[in-house]
């Protein structure tokens, strides 16, 4: 499929009065997509895993157009007005009007709840922007009537990557590939798909605990930093490492090895974050509770033999990955040695889910 396929020509019903809306995961990545082309193209191919607990709930209320602006809009966090909102808005508005023509016709109302507290450092922008993208769509469904559930999902996600790239990996589940790779038949850099290949029973249920280091704003945006890929000096060879690693992964997911997989995935948690260090200007996400963590889950790996393990985003807070079968003991341990390094006591238990659901009206 091409950028062509997902533009909208025609469009004539009058849907004033009408109401859209979605709740869309967050995603956690195995394989980190930092760096990107033009046009919010990655830079190289990324894998997550969906969650399910960590949540945006968006409803849009179409109503007549109120000003001459390209756009009309309000937006609402919690019922209260979030103009500081609007300027990410306008920009994801204005790169996808092409596709959806029709939201210069109407006056928007966005109310939006996330399940996970505001001021977590969990971004919200993977679930928040997947989850406009899919009232979006639900616009368009409306408008033409003969669309398939694949266009909608494959053009949920084209959006969605226009708004914040790692959104596009939202929409679905459990496990979903972002970025063109020679070895996963479907995958493309313009939107994300289901991993078509075999996974192992291990992979099922996986948890996450998100252990919440460091609630405040992040110093250096991800937009800031996947700028500073260009003229990396390790950009290149970052790219064929993260190409390399989701080659590896494949056997890794049909196989069930769980050594192989943490390996990967604390390399490349790793990784991003000494890109982060490498960049000029350099800096540091990571908090010496992030560290701490880190030591602390690394020693008990070695005494008990658990699979347990951690990833990174772009932040301080650390995921703690593990199976189902091994849950009990890990969760213990976690309770018992590492909330003690979270900003105030806060965790949050999530696990591998199954991507966005439409809410009732
Ligand atoms: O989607 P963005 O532009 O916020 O970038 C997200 C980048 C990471 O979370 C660090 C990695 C990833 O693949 O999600």
């Amino acid at each position: 499929m091409t950028e062509r396929d997902f533009v909208l020509n025609e469009f004539s019903k009058n849907l004033e009065g009408g109401k859209y809306s979605w709740s869309s995961p967050s995603n956690i990545a195995l394989v980190k997509y930092w760096g990107k082309k033009e046009n919010q193209i990655p830079a190289n191919p990324s894998i997550s895993f969906t969650l399910d607990a960590c949540k945006t709930n968006t409803t849009i209320t179409l109503s007549k157009k109120k000003t001459n602006t390209d756009f009309s809009f309000e937006v609402y966090l919690d019922g209260q007005q979030k103009d500081d909102f609007k300027p990410k808005i306008i920009s994801f508005f204005s790169r996808i009007v092409t596709y959806v023509p029709f939201i210069k016709e109407y006056h928007f109302k966005i109310e939006t709840i996330n399940t996970f507290p505001h001021s977590s450092g969990i971004a919200s922008s993977a679930s928040g922007m997947s989850a406009l993208a899919l009232c979006i769509m639900s616009i368009e469904k409306e408008l033409t009537n003969d669309i398939s559930d694949m266009y909608f999902y494959k053009k949920a996600s084209f959006l969605a990557r226009l708004g914040s790239g790692s959104a596009c990996r939202s929409i679905e589940g459990e496990l979903i590939v972002w970025g063109h790779h020679d070895k996963i038949e479907g995958s493309s850099d313009l939107f994300g798909t289901k991993y078509p290949l075999e996974t192992h029973s291990n992979f099922k249920n996986f948890h996450d605990t998100i252990l919440l280091v460091d609630k405040g704003e992040k110093q250096v945006s991800s937009s800031v930093g996947h700028n500073l890929m260009h003229d990396h000096p390790y950009a290149e060879k970052r790219f064929s490492q993260a190409n390399n690693n989701l080659s590896r992964l494949i056997s890794v997911f049909k196989d069930g090895d769980l050594s192989t997989f943490i390996e990967i995935v604390e390399s490349e948690a790793l990784t991003l974050h000494a890109m982060m260090m490498t960049s000029i200007p350099y800096y540091i996400l990571m908090k010496p509770n992030t560290l701490e963590i880190i030591n602390k889950i690394w020693k008990f790996r070695k005494e008990s033999g658990l699979h347990i393990c951690f990833t990174l985003d772009a932040g301080a807070n650390v995921h703690v990955l593990y199976p189902e079968d091994e849950s009990e003991v890990i969760y213990e341990f976690i309770k018992s040695e590492l909330v003690a390094n979270c900003q105030n006591g806060h965790y949050i238990c999530d696990r591998i889910g199954f991507g966005a659901k439409q809410l009732p009206i």
